[in-house]
């Protein structure tokens, strides 16, 4: 059966608008919350299949959106490459040993090595797969990784950052390492994503949350151009899986955006008008609510309209425009999704 989100991301027409939200299965549902105190931590929770499986079901059951994104973490890859990842409480994530010189990043496993160690990824989507089939609906399952600028920035400063100055001092002064590292990402994300198409995603995306702190002139050699060879990587072996770029807060680059992939993810820094006149007749879009949004039934209903009235059900996947936040009430992000499907048609 053919899904009403892949057919969306691959701009047929469809009866009704698919959405889904970024960080769907999250903190904001006490039923995660019930599953990762199970769990113990946010980490052994990504590490266990069944429950990884199990709170990526849950906004399908509670909320109703259209497709499941697979439970995880964009940076189990260089966890797995051999850097030494953990979350601390109130602090987010940390690497105890940052790449700052060609020799530490020679000590990364990379390839095939470090792709195939991410085994309980993929035990997750087989049990996802069957999961969703076994429902025999029209729910999708959306795999993703990081965007390799994004990952390097969490490998370069050893945890997140406002300012990127260790990242940048590298980029200005030190090209070069920093191409070497996005060169070792960009080789273990093409066999990361392959090998979760191979469990059974339908459609991937590629994170680049951090794609606004590179100036716009340099974006494409430092960030983009890698996406778009993993994206072609995955468009030239696997053409039926749609591909979704999501590269955060760089509007100052929609005229530049090239390369072989289906569906343009636009975050709330811009108008959807302007990104569809910029990339609506090559890309199917996806987005953009303002997540803050969510705290208001009114201020959500007045946005989803508002795209709607832009969009016309045309091209077009709802979604926020980055990810829903901790506070918010689950019967609002209930009531975003009822407003899609109800400005788009759905019976
Ligand atoms: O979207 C989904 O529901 C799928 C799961 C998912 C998570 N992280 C779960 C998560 C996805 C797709 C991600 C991607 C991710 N992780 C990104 C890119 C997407 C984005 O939001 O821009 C980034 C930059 C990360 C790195 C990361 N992971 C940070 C900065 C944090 C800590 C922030 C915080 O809220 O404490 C995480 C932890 C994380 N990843 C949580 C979840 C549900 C919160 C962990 C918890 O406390 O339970």
């Amino acid at each position: 059966m053919s899904k009403i989100f892949v057919d969306a991301c691959f701009g047929k027409e469809t009866p009704y608008t698919p959405v889904w939200m970024m960080r769907q299965a999250g903190r904001y549902l006490p039923e995660y919350m019930a599953v990762r105190k199970e769990a113990g931590n946010f980490l052994n929770l990504c590490h266990d299949p069944k429950k990884a499986a199990e709170v990526t079901l849950q906004p399908l059951d509670i909320v109703g959106v259209d497709a499941a994104i697979l439970f995880s973490d964009i940076l189990v890859i260089p966890d797995e490459m051999g850097m030494d990842l953990s979350f601390i409480k109130g602090e987010g994530p940390k690497f105890s040993d940052p790449i700052r010189e060609q020799k530490e990043l020679d000590r990364l496993i990379g390839g095939e090595e470090a792709a195939s160690k991410l085994t309980y990824v993929y035990e997750t989507i087989k049990i996802l797969r069957e999961e969703l089939d076994k429902r025999g609906d029209e729910k999708a399952l959306i795999g993703f990784t990081g965007a390799p600028w994004t990952l390097a920035t969490y490998m370069i400063e050893g945890q997140g950052t406002k300012t990127y100055n260790i990242c940048k001092k590298m980029m200005y002064s030190n090209p070069e390492l920093l191409h070497n590292i996005l060169k070792k990402v960009t080789e273990v994300v093409k066999l990361y994503l392959e090998k979760q198409i191979q469990a059974g995603v339908d459609v991937v995306q590629i994170f680049d949350s951090w794609a606004a702190a590179i100036e716009p002139g340099m974006y494409d050699e430092f960030s983009w151009s890698y996406m778009v060879e993993i994206a072609e990587y995955i468009k030239e072996k696997y053409p039926h899986i749609p591909v979704i770029m999501f590269p955060k807060g760089i509007p100052a680059f929609y005229d530049k955006v090239y390369g072989n992939f289906d569906v343009f993810g636009v975050d709330w820094s811009a108008k959807m008008a302007y990104a569809k006149e910029k990339l609506g007749d090559r890309y199917v879009l996806q987005g953009n609510m303002e997540p803050c949004r969510l705290y208001s039934k009114e201020a959500t209903t007045k946005c989803v309209e508002v795209i709607q009235e832009t969009m016309q059900g045309k091209r077009h996947i709802f979604n926020l425009g980055h990810g829903i936040l901790p506070d918010v009430p689950v019967e609002n992000a209930i009531h975003f999704v009822n407003e899609c499907h109800r400005v788009s048609g759905k019976k």
